[in-house]
């Protein structure tokens, strides 16, 4: 079976749901990013060529859990939850779920203001699970961030809870909206594999440990993230 012996196969499969920049995006026809990055550091250190499995955020575990895929690298919060399904790598990037408003809207200052709101989020996220437990909000859940975007733009919704930089992009590319200054959860990245993929679990964390030591963590940090 494919993801059983990674030493003797030439190709690696990333599932990724591209819809999540600056991690994972298409970018004339091509998968640009931080993760994809990543990846392709991975996929170079064992001597693999990268394939990328774009497919729904939701679809992502069970990808894993049937060797459709041998590494998830999407933006993917460690969870409690998911832990018990997947292994994950050392966490690679911390931050926060952020609300966005309508610059005009009035009403929602704070994380206390959604209840009984419309919130929209990506399906499967934290932002979602963040967003269903806030009193009397009715959440509508889209196959990807942007779609949430637009539907608070055109109304439909009156928030949108997803992560802090796929949020400061599509807030830079729409003068209607904003995130407010409170946060929701601060979070960590982490790739995922099989629970019986031990060996490249470990290899990852080494491809870690490496670009942190050789500076290439940070050229990649400032090449997304960056000023
Ligand atoms: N960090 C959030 C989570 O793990 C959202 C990730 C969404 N990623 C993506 N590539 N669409 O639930």
């Amino acid at each position: 079976d494919k993801a059983d012996n990674t030493e003797t196969k030439d190709v690696i499969v990333m599932g990724t749901n591209a819809e999540f920049p600056p991690f994972e995006s298409v970018e004339g026809g091509e998968y640009v990013g931080f993760d994809i990055d990543i990846s392709k550091k991975i996929a170079e250190k064992l001597g693999m060529e990268l394939k990328v499995e774009n497919m729904q955020f939701s679809s992502l575990v069970a990808a894993l859990q049937t060797k459709k895929v041998d590494f998830v690298a999407a933006g993917m919060t460690y969870t409690e939850e998911k832990a018990k399904e997947v292994n994950f790598s050392d966490n690679y990037f911390t931050t926060t779920q952020v609300i966005i408003v309508k610059k005009d809207n009035d009403t929602i200052k704070s994380k206390e203001d959604l209840v009984g709101k419309k919130i929209g989020v990506q399906a499967g996220t934290t932002g979602e699970e963040e967003s269903r437990k806030i009193e009397d909000a009715t959440v509508e859940s889209y196959d990807a961030g942007y779609a949430a975007v637009m539907n608070l733009t055109n109304g439909n919704i009156d928030a949108v809870v997803i992560d802090q930089k796929p949020a400061e992009r599509f807030v830079a590319n729409n003068d209607k909206i904003m995130i407010l200054e409170e946060e929701l959860t601060t979070e960590s990245y982490a790739i995922a594999v099989n629970k019986d993929n031990e060996e490249l679990l470990n290899t990852i964390n080494e491809v870690f440990k490496e670009l942190h030591e050789n500076g290439e963590y940070d050229v990649l940090y400032n090449k997304y993230f960056g000023e």
